[in-house]
C-alpha cells in the first residue's frame, strides 16, 4: 500500500546491483511513494546490466559514478539536478565492499592496501558524496541523506573483519557531517543499521548463513528483510521524520537490544 510519502520529491539512489540489493528495493518503494530519482552505481556494476531493468521499471536515468572519485560525484549531483529539474531532496548511500573479505583475509592478516580500499569505498565515499553535494548546494532544505550500516560498528562479529572499522567510520561521518548539514543547510543525515540480509555484499561475508540464522533466532521479531528496510528508509526520506538527524537507527527486529533468546539457549543446550 502506498501513502504518497515522497510525492514531488527528487532523489539519488546508489548501490542497486541486482534485485536482491537493498537499494533496489528502496528504488521500487520510493517510486511507489511518488518520488522521481536517478540511479547510480560504479561503472563496473553497469556491465552486469541488471540496473537497466530497474531504471526502466522506475523510469529513472542511470548516472554511473565510482563513489570514491570526487569528479564522478560532481557529475552525479550536477546531472541529477538537470535530469530531475531541481535540487535533490533525498540521497541513499548503499555502498560497501571489502577486498580483504572478498579474498578471505583474516583480521590478523589484513592487506593494508585493501584495507584502505575498504575504508575508501565503504566509508569515505559517504563523506565524498556529502562534501560534493554540500559544495554544489545540491540538496534542498528539509532534505534527507541515509547510509546503510551494520552493528559490527558497535560490537565485534569475527567474520566482519575490516568492514567493522569501515562502518564505525561511516557512522561517525554521519554524525560529524550531520551536525554541519543540519546547522547550515537544514539537511538531515542518518545511518540505518540493518539485519543480515542475503544480498551480494551480505552473502560474501564468511559464515553468513549461520549468522543469518543466529540473528533470526535471537531477534524477537526475527531478521528484517530488504523490503522492510526499504519501507523504513522511505519514512526517513519523508517529511514525517523532519527532526531526526545524526542518528544510527537499528532496523533489526530487536537484535541489537537482545542478550540471548530462549530459542538460541535451547539450541545450544541440545547441541551439548
Ligand atoms: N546485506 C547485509 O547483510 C547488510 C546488512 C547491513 C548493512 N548492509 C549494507 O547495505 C549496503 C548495501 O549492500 P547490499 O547488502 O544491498 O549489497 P549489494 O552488493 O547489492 O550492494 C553493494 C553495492 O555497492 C556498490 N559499490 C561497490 N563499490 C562501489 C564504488 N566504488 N562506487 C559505487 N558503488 C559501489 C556495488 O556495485 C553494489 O551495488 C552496504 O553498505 C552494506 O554494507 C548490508
Amino acid at each position: 500500500m502506498a501513502y504518497g510519502l515522497l510525492n514531488g520529491k527528487r532523489g539519488i539512489i546508489s548501490g542497486a546491483l541486482d534485485e536482491k540489493s537493498i537499494a533496489w528495493k528502496v528504488a521500487l518503494k520510493a517510486k511507489e511513494e511518488g518520488a522521481t530519482f536517478t540511479l547510480t552505481n560504479a561503472p563496473i556494476a553497469m556491465r552486469m546490466g541488471a540496473i537497466k531493468q530497474l531504471a526502466e521499471q522506475c523510469n529513472a536515468e542511470i548516472i554511473p559514478a565510482d563513489a570514491t572519485a570526487v569528479e564522478d560525484l560532481e557529475n552525479l549531483f550536477t546531472k541529477s539536478q538537470e535530469v530531475l529539474g531541481g535540487k535533490v531532496d533525498f540521497v541513499l548511500h548503499s555502498i560497501g565492499m571489502s577486498p580483504n573479505i572478498r579474498k578471505g583475509k583474516a583480521y590478523t592478516d589484513l592487506n593494508y592496501d585493501w584495507f584502505k580500499q575498504s575504508i575508501d569505498i565503504s566509508a569515505l565515499s559517504f563523506h565524498k558524496m556529502m562534501q560534493t553535494a554540500y559544495k554544489l548546494d545540491a540538496i534542498s532544505a528539509g532534505g534527507s541523506i541515509v547510509a546503510l550500516t551494520y552493528m559490527a560498528a558497535q560490537r565485534t562479529f569475527p567474520f566482519y573483519t575490516d568492514m567493522a572499522d569501515a562502518k564505525a567510520i561511516l557512522e561517525s561521518i554521519a554524525r560529524s557531517f550531520g551536525y554541519r548539514y543540519g546547522k547550515y543547510r537544514q539537511v538531515r543525515v542518518n545511518t540505518v543499521s540493518q539485519s543480515p540480509t542475503p544480498t551480494t555484499a551480505g552473502g560474501g561475508i564468511g559464515g553468513f548463513d549461520k549468522f543469518y540464522d543466529f540473528a533470526d533466532k535471537t531477534a524477537p521479531l526475527g531478521n528484517a528483510n530488504a523490503d522492510q528496510c526499504a519501507d523504513y528508509v522511505v519514512t526517513l526520506f519523508s517529511d514525517l521524520t523532519r527532526m531526526v538527524t545524526m542518528q544510527n537507527l537499528y532496523h533489526d527486529g530487536g537484535f541489537s537490544m537482545t542478550g540471548i533468546s530462549e530459542e538460541v539457549m535451547e539450541l545450544i543446550h541440545k547441541g551439548e
